[in-house]
């Protein structure tokens, strides 16, 4: 991109489109009631704009689709496995990959193998399909991110970073025997899709390494991530996205890999290590579970388009276009006085639903009151990443406990909406913002123990 132009449009052009259509709103609001006021149970043509999530709803380049077409599919050894392994050498550089149907299938092998019992792992913050499979495995998840995540309006370049300190007093403390892994999630969606500095990317593993503890990159959004290392922090401004990379995992033991996000894929994912008798139990476990390792549990074609979207993700044109869209929407909302995270992150533009509806407790799950209300008003579907996602039961006392934050996510798809449709999104807020004082909380009625918040039901209270 000739940095020289004013604006930077799409560095795409569009060669297919799909009908969208908008419900009208008596239906959406007999639809959103229906579905007891949780939008994960909506069907996708009853929604206008699907801001629900950036995981697997990429549009795929002509490049993708092609290679999709052209790879040979096989059991073993189809030409898009060694397309796949040539990517992740030239951009993650791992020793072993495993490919897997999706992240948290690499999560389950990886947990599955290496969590026991009464152990503990720690991550910046752990996305809820982390924490679910540490939980299933017996395992404590524990979050180290700073302090200043938490606070929605404090401006910093890296307010996804771990905190160092509470890392390694927590490691002694509990002694490096009961840490099988350290993990570390970039961007770190839970407080917002927030970056990681490289720096802190390497302080924790030099911690790790300091007590002999595997270090672990929960690596979805890496390619965003990069890229807010170049623009951000000192000395990486001329180096390439795939140059940042392969210095974050060259930090790394290993990581976990969701090809939904940045392989620019509809499924897909990725389990890599150094470790060659990690691997080899990896590999097994991966065999029962996912599939043969050179299909994992994936259509052959599905390793070419992850393939071929790797690079298209760590492409400085497309990051660009990606950050300058998010900052479009997150520009909008700022200047309605809308309260959102900021700065805004790589994959979303997060709501701070406690600031925007400060009559609704959060026993009254007020970000999953505004994502319905969200949807009644206009079609909208946002994510809960509040209360319903991260709020506990405490087992001895039955008592609630919220989560620390409560946070309407929209989440822009890779190369799907025009700032158009991000304008609507914007204009529908901005609306319901003006009237937010006649939105009201919610009764939860069901809940399953672990990721409850796909299928939880809530009632409106009145
Ligand atoms: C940070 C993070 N880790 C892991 C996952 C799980 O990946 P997948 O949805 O492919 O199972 C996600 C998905 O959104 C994520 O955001």
């Amino acid at each position: 991109m000739n940095e020289n132009l004013p604006g930077s449009p799409e560095p795409f052009k569009i060669k297919m489109v799909e009908k969208i259509r908008l419900p009208p709103e008596e239906k959406r609001k007999g639809l959103i009631e229906r579905v007891g006021y949780n939008v994960f149970m909506l069907k996708a043509e009853d929604v206008f704009i699907d801001l629900l999530t950036d995981s697997g709803t990429s549009a795929m380049s002509d490049h993708q689709w092609a290679g999709m077409i052209e790879t040979t599919q096989a059991y073993a050894g189809s030409g898009s496995y060694y397309s796949l392994e040539k990517a992740m050498k030239d951009i993650f550089g791992f020793s072993y990959f495993i490919p897997v149907h999706q992240g948290r299938a690499a999560e389950n092998v990886l947990f599955s193998t290496m969590v026991f019992p009464g152990c503990y792992i720690p991550n910046n913050t752990h996305f809820d399909t982390t924490e679910a499979n540490i939980l299933r495995n017996k395992g404590t998840p524990v979050n180290f991110v700073i302090q200043d995540a938490y606070n929605s309006e404090k401006i910093l370049p890296f307010k996804g970073n771990m905190d160092i300190k509470k890392l390694e007093e927590f490691i002694k403390e509990k002694t490096p025997g009961k840490i099988p892994l350290i993990m570390i999630t970039i961007t770190n969606n839970t407080v917002g899709g927030q970056p990681v500095s490289i720096q802190n990317i390497k302080r924790a593993s030099e911690v790790a390494k300091k007590f002999g503890v595997p270090f672990f990159v929960d690596a979805c959004r890496f390619a965003e991530n990069c890229y807010f290392i170049k623009k951000r922090e000192k000395g990486y401004k001329n180096k390439a996205i795939k140059e940042i990379a392969r210095e974050i995992f060259s930090y790394a033991d290993g990581c976990t890999f969701s090809g939904k996000k940045d392989a620019l894929t509809n499924v897909g994912g990725m389990l890599c290590t150094n470790d060659k008798e990690l691997y080899e139990k990896f590999r097994i476990l991966a065999i029962v579970v996912e599939g043969f390792i050179t299909y994992g549990g994936l259509a052959c074609r599905e390793l070419e388009a992850m393939a071929r979207g790797l690079y298209e993700a760590t492409d400085e044109a497309f990051q660009a276009y990606r950050h300058e869209q998010i900052e479009y929407l997150a520009k909008l909302l700022r200047d309605a006085g809308i309260p959102i995270v900021e700065p805004p992150g790589g994959n979303a533009v997060y709501i701070d639903a406690k600031k925007f509806l400060p009559q609704i407790p959060q026993e009254q799950f007020p970000a999953q009151a505004l994502t319905a209300q969200l949807y009644i008003e206009s079609g909208v579907r946002a994510a809960e990443i509040g209360s319903s996602c991260f709020g506990k039961i405490d087992e001895k006392t039955g008592k609630f406990i919220p989560a620390k934050m409560e946070l309407m996510r929209l989440a822009i798809p890779r190369r799907t909406y025009t700032h158009n449709h991000l304008k609507y999104v914007a204009d529908c807020l901005i609306k319901l913002y003006k009237k937010r004082e006649q939105i009201k909380g919610l009764r939860r009625v069901y809940t399953p123990k672990l990721l409850g918040h796909f299928t939880a039901r809530f009632e409106l209270i009145n």
